[in-house]
């Protein structure tokens, strides 16, 4: 079946194989040439990857934070300055406290305030509670008077006194 093809000539085929010819000896040689070309390249190239990752690694070590963060007071000292909220929050005879400032401020007596720091002289936990006339740390107990004097241990001082003003109804820390 395959030999009546086989006895077909045809009229293109003696060019075909010159253009071919040509073709690929123009093709050899640029493909060498590309290859010279890669193999420098490849060379070049290695070093510059390298030096680039280089650089970027130094870059991901930037780690400086925590300046602002750290403000918190080492020795019950709450940061200096602004509102801390209404007197009217303050009742006669108790106390209000302002966690996020870490202040307590009191009212001994009617127009009388004190300030103190929230921050317990035990082991400095925040002294958040008020039960009537006293302030409870919730850590271990300790209680403390209106005054921030020291009422029931395991805290062995007061409260520290923090200056506070009234104003227009309005406590403002020191
Ligand atoms: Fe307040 Fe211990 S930290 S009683």
């Amino acid at each position: 079946m395959s030999e009546k093809r086989e006895t077909t000539p045809d009229p293109t085929a003696p060019t075909a194989p010159v253009l071919t010819r040509r073709a690929a000896v123009a093709g050899a040689g640029v493909a060498a040439v590309g290859v010279g070309l890669l193999a420098a390249g490849c060379a070049g190239g290695g070093s510059g990857g390298g030096s680039g990752g280089g650089s970027g690694g130094s870059g991901g070590s930037v780690s400086a934070s925590g300046s602002g963060g750290g403000a918190a007071p080492a020795d019950g000292a709450p940061a200096a300055g602004g509102p801390l909220g209404p007197a009217s929050s303050v009742p006669v005879g108790g106390a209000a406290v302002f966690p996020n400032q870490k202040v307590i401020v009191t009212q001994p007596t009617a127009g009388t305030y004190r300030g103190f720091s929230a921050v317990c002289p035990h082991q400095g936990c925040t002294v958040t509670g008020v039960q009537g006339a006293s302030l409870v740390c919730p850590c271990h107990g300790s209680t403390f008077g209106l005054q921030g004097q020291l009422e029931k241990g395991p805290a062995t001082r007061g409260l520290t006194p923090q200056n506070v003003t009234v104003s227009g109804g309005q406590i403002t820390l020191a």
